[in-house]
């Protein structure tokens, strides 16, 4: 069965801007654009459109490369002192010359949209609720539940180790009670894992790293890679025509995990307001 992350991902947008039309306040999202990559100004041009459909203030600040690390500093010092900002989120990855964990580290972890944030990733951990788990491995629960599979018990294997969608969602699925392997550039023999895994997560951007003989029958395979082909199309990590016959779920690419990162997004901003206006809601 193909997994419908765009279908999935329009319900969740329905509710929360259901949620959305009820306050008195519209929730404001700022995005921080500073690289060059296509790809990042794609998805950031993404996020602004479906805050705006869903009536969230957007607030977007493209940089070229003179942006100088001290500004980017003072323009984050500001959003988070600003009472109409209650999302930040910084698009990776961000010019060479700037530091990336710097940056991260200065915004208000109540803000922290994207639950990069050490205290954020500390808490999901540790088991704590995060202020904002990370948007794509929210998305990528939120898919598995959204077909009922089962996770608890599970063999879940990650593969990709990134701070973005590996270890987090790896620490989620760990939450869940799925019995977890994270695998990696350096993981030798990957097919003895994922010969085993009743859940795979490849999350590594290389086009047909999985392959119908390595997946065991009646698996779930969800695909977070990307790579754009010469022809413009968009490939996941997963030989998706082969696969689908052995799997019993899979997710396409594009039209899977994609649309759940950013309705993850919405849903983040949304509560974030929600935690910073308790008393007035
Ligand atoms: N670059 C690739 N994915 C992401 C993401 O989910 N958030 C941010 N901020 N940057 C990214």
């Amino acid at each position: 069965m193909i997994i419908d992350g765009k279908k999935v991902a329009f319900s969740l947008l329905e509710e929360i801007k259901e949620k959305i039309d009820k306050l008195n306040k519209k929730p404001g999202l700022a995005v921080i654009l500073a690289n060059d990559d296509a790809s990042s100004k794609v998805y950031v041009a993404s996020k602004e459109k479906h805050s705006i459909a869903l009536g969230l203030k957007s607030s977007v600040y493209r940089f070229d490369k003179s942006i100088t690390q001290g500004k980017l500093i003072s323009l984050i010092h500001e959003l988070n002192e600003n009472p109409d900002i209650n999302g930040i989120l910084v698009q990776l990855p961000l010019f060479e010359h700037l530091d990336e964990r710097e940056i991260l580290e200065i915004i208000n972890p109540k803000k922290d949209v994207d639950g990069f944030h050490p205290v954020n990733i500390g808490r999901l951990y540790s088991g704590l609720k995060p202020y904002a788990v990370c948007c794509t491995p929210k998305g990528i629960i939120k898919l598995l539940k959204a077909y009922n599979i089962e996770i608890e018990g599970k063999n879940a294997l990650v593969i990709g180790r990134s701070n973005i969608v590996g270890k987090p969602v790896a620490s989620l699925l760990t939450n869940e009670n799925a019995t977890v392997t994270l695998a990696h550039s350096k993981t030798k023999k990957l097919k003895d894992y994922t010969k085993k895994a009743d859940i795979i997560v490849s999350a590594t951007g290389h086009p047909k790293l999985i392959t119908a003989d390595m997946v065991k029958k009646g698996a779930v395979v969800i695909d977070v890679g990307i790579t754009r082909q010469f022809d413009g199309r968009l490939i996941g990590d997963v030989d998706f025509e082969k696969v689908k016959d052995v799997a019993s779920y899979i997710t396409p690419v594009p039209g899977g995990v994609g649309p759940m990162t950013i309705a993850c997004l919405m849903e983040n901003t949304y509560e974030l307001y929600m935690l910073q206006n308790k008393r007035q809601n």
